[in-house]
């Protein structure tokens, strides 16, 4: 096998390594690629003659159940959509230091028979992050290699049946047939080829873990997304210990589901009954707070908003948004100022999510907005009141994603007032009802 450059815009071939391409003019486009020689062309070709290849009718192919291997992590399981299924290649992408290798050590803890492939941590680095944990499993094997082609041929001489494989991490690959660094597109894209190949021929489950950069533009993660069959991302914040994982892309089962943990001093821990964690302490019944039910997956989590209004002494007061989009804030104080006739111009404005998180989920705008007013006129919110809802530019309240259901969990969760778009059609009417 030889290595030959490959642009990625026009297709044109290139022996060696050029910075633009000649042929369309585009630069950095060459991507190192792996290419059959004469030799290996003929037997191909040969090996296919005799090949079974036949067409099939869509509706006489078998359609077997499928088998599920549980990880005994609930919150993974729930969405791998039940489990690992034979020969699945499952992608873990998320930033450095956000608990990937610690979630496959303990999905590796209640699996029959592991290989943990590192490439970036010594075996004494595993076993001590194994001791933290609390495992010591015979079950679980550590290769420290970095060498893709010498991997697969040393699980090629295992015979027993491995319940799965665990690359850790796939910038760290690299074969020998290509010339280009570990972490190269060319290199991370023909490495993860071989591993899907042999996921694929011998059915073991294959799960490589990807580094993303805050930006998320890594050669890897997005390279790599066409090929596997799952693609799972971690998101939280190292500061708090709450940890989402997100199912983006899966053969296998829905991508509406996520998976929430936190992170504790002995490993993750699943969180089913993520409902109420935000608001352990009961939540609202202070100026300036309001209750609402965020949208994660299909799982309603309650959260607190809280806001602070201070008469300025700038030019231009301060609007700070914590865990919400700055510039929804901005129209928000907008719609409040015009609308509602609150003048929040000559006052500095604070507004955070309780607990960390971080979210685009319009569903909160009223609450938003009803925190932001109780704040202004100092005066709380009923304790069992929540609100959901999209405030639009003419002060308007707007249905949201999956209002019924949300509705109906607010009620569940012991909520007794809930402000929607059903009941009312105005902010204004909302702020004097319940506030002025
Ligand atoms: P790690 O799994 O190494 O992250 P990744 O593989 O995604 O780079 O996790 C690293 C962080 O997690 C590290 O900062 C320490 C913390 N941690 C805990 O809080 N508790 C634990 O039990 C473990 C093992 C790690
Ligand atoms: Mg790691």
């Amino acid at each position: 096998m030889k290595s030959s450059f490959v642009c990625q815009q026009c297709g044109t071939e290139y022996s060696k390594w050029m910075g633009k391409c000649n042929a369309c003019n585009s630069w950095n486009s060459l991507v190192e690629t792996t290419r059959i020689t004469k030799n290996q062309k003929s037997k191909v070709k040969s090996q296919n003659h005799s090949s079974k290849l036949e067409i099939q009718n869509l509706t006489t192919v078998k359609i077997s159940t499928i088998e599920r291997m549980s990880t005994n992590i609930s919150e993974l399981d729930r969405i791998l959509g039940g489990g690992l299924v034979r020969g699945q290649v499952v992608l873990i992408a998320g930033e450095p230091g956000i608990g990937k290798s610690t979630m496959l050590l303990q999905m590796a803890n209640s699996l029959q028979a592991t290989v943990y492939i590192s490439g970036e941590e010594s075996a004494t680095q595993i076993a001590i992050r194994a001791k933290r944990l609390g495992i010591n499993n015979k079950n679980i094997n550590l290769i420290e290699s970095t060498d893709v082609d010498e991997i697969l041929q040393l699980l090629s001489t295992v015979d027993c049946g491995l319940s799965a494989v665990i690359i850790d991490s796939i910038q760290t690959m690299s074969t020998s047939d290509l010339t280009g660094l570990a972490g190269s597109v060319g290199q991370v894209r023909e490495c993860a080829f071989r591993l899907l190949r042999y996921a694929k021929e011998t059915g073991v489950p294959v799960i490589i873990v990807g580094h993303v950069t805050k930006e998320g533009t890594v050669a890897g993660p997005s390279v790599l997304a066409h090929i596997v069959d799952t693609v799972l991302w971690f998101e939280g914040e190292r500061i708090t210990n709450l940890r989402i994982l997100r199912s983006r892309k899966n053969r296998f089962g829905t991508t509406d589901e996520v998976g929430i943990f936190s992170m504790e001093e002995n490993g993750l821990k699943s969180l089913e009954n993520a409902e109420k964690l935000f608001l352990e302490t009961g939540g609202g019944g202070t100026p300036g707070s309001s209750i609402s039910l965020l949208l994660e997956g299909t799982r309603s989590i309650l959260v607190e908003i809280q806001s602070l209004v201070v008469p300025t002494k700038l030019a231009f007061p301060r609007r700070v948004a914590q865990g919400i989009d700055s510039s929804r804030l901005e129209m928000l104080l907008a719609v409040l100022t015009r609308r509602c006739g609150i003048k929040l111009y000559e006052m500095d404005v604070f507004v955070n999510i309780v607990g960390g998180i971080k979210t685009k989920d319009t569903g909160l705008d009223l609450a938003i907005c009803l925190s932001l007013a109780s704040a202004f006129y100092d005066k709380a919110l009923p304790k069992k009141l929540i609100s959901i809802g999209e405030v639009g530019l003419l002060g308007e309240i707007r249905k949201v994603n999956m209002e019924d259901k949300r509705v109906k969990d607010g009620k569940r969760l012991g909520f007794t007032q809930i402000v929607s778009s059903k009941g009312s059609k105005f902010l204004k009417e909302v702020i004097k009802e319940y506030i002025k």
